[in-house]
C-alpha cells in the first residue's frame, strides 16, 4: 500500500483529484470506478474545475460506482445515483449513458444484483476504483461479515453505518435498511485502487486497516493485498500511525 500524506481536506481533494486527472489523460476511455460519501466531495469539486478549464475531457470515459440504496430512486435526493449527478455527472461532458449505477428500484434484489454484475463484466474491470472508508471498516457497502463476498450483492446496513448516514436523511428512519454493493472480488480485482481518508474520527479504522490482520471483519484490510492501492489521507486520519 503506497500511503500518500495531505495537510488537510483540501490538499487531499486536489492530490486525489489529480490522481485522477493523470488516469484520464493518458487513456481517455478509462473506465473509472466511483464513490460516494463526503470523501470524494472535494476530489469531485476538483475534477470539475479541472473539467471547466479545458484541461480534462470526460467524452469517452465509462464510470461504474460502488453502490446504491435498495429502494431509492434515482430522482430521491439520498440516492448515490442522485449524488453522483449533482457532484459530478451533471456538470462535466461525459456520455451519461456511460455511468452506471445498481438500481435501487429493483425490489428484487437477485434482479438487481445480476443486471449490474453483467454490466460490470461488460464494461470490465475499472482502471481506479475510488473508495471511502466507513468507520466499521466498511468499503462499498461491504459491511464486516464472516467472509468477503465476491460479486454485487444486497447488504443488511449495520448499526454503525445507519448511524453515519443518518445526517444525509430527515430522520434515522428514512435511512435504508438495505443497498445494493459492488462485491470484494469486483474491487480488488481493479487495476488500481484509491482509498481517501479524512479526519481524525477515522484514524482508529485507517490504523486496522493498514496495519492491522487481514479480515472480513475489516472489509478494507483487504487492500494490503491490492498489488496497486494508494491511500491518499489527511494528518488527521494518519494520527493513529
Ligand atoms: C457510505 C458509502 C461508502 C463510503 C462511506 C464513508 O456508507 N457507502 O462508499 O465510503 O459511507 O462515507 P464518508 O466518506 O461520508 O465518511
Amino acid at each position: 500500500m503506497h500511503i500518500c500524506k495531505a495537510k488537510n481536506y483540501q490538499e487531499l481533494s486536489r492530490k486525489a483529484a489529480n490522481f485522477i486527472a493523470a488516469q484520464v489523460i493518458l487513456k481517455p476511455a478509462s473506465v473509472l470506478g466511483l464513490a460516494t460519501g463526503s470523501s470524494p466531495i472535494g476530489t469531485y469539486e476538483h475534477l470539475v474545475k479541472m473539467y471547466e478549464n479545458g484541461d480534462l475531457d470526460f467524452s469517452q470515459v465509462t464510470t461504474v460506482n460502488l453502490d446504491e440504496y435498495k429502494g431509492l430512486s434515482g430522482s430521491d435526493r439520498q440516492s448515490y445515483r442522485y449524488f453522483m449527478n449533482t457532484h459530478l455527472f451533471h456538470k462535466i461532458n461525459i456520455n451519461y449513458s456511460n455511468t452506471y449505477v445498481p438500481d435501487g428500484t429493483e425490489q428484487d434484489a437477485e434482479k438487481a444484483c445480476s443486471a449490474y454484475n453483467e454490466q460490470l463484466h461488460k464494461v470490465g474491470p475499472a482502471d481506479i476504483q475510488i473508495l471511502g472508508l466507513g468507520h466499521d471498516g466498511h468499503i462499498g457497502f461491504n459491511e464486516p461479515s464472516d467472509h468477503f463476498e465476491d460479486e454485487t450483492h444486497c447488504v443488511d446496513l449495520t448499526e454503525t453505518t445507519i448511524q453515519a448516514n443518518k445526517r444525509f436523511f430527515e430522520s434515522e428512519a428514512d435511512v435504508p435498511r438495505q443497498a445494493y454493493t459492488m462485491g470484494i472480488g469486483t474491487i480488488m480485482r481493479c487495476k488500481k485502487i484509491l482509498l481517501v481518508v479524512s479526519g481524525s474520527d477515522k484514524a482508529q479504522i485507517l490504523k486496522k486497516v493498514v496495519q492491522g490482520p487481514v479480515t472480513s471483519q475489516v472489509p478494507g484490510s483487504i487492500l494490503q493485498f491490492h498489488p496497486d492501492c494508494t491511500i491518499i489521507a489527511d494528518e488527521a486520519a494518519l494520527s493513529e500511525m
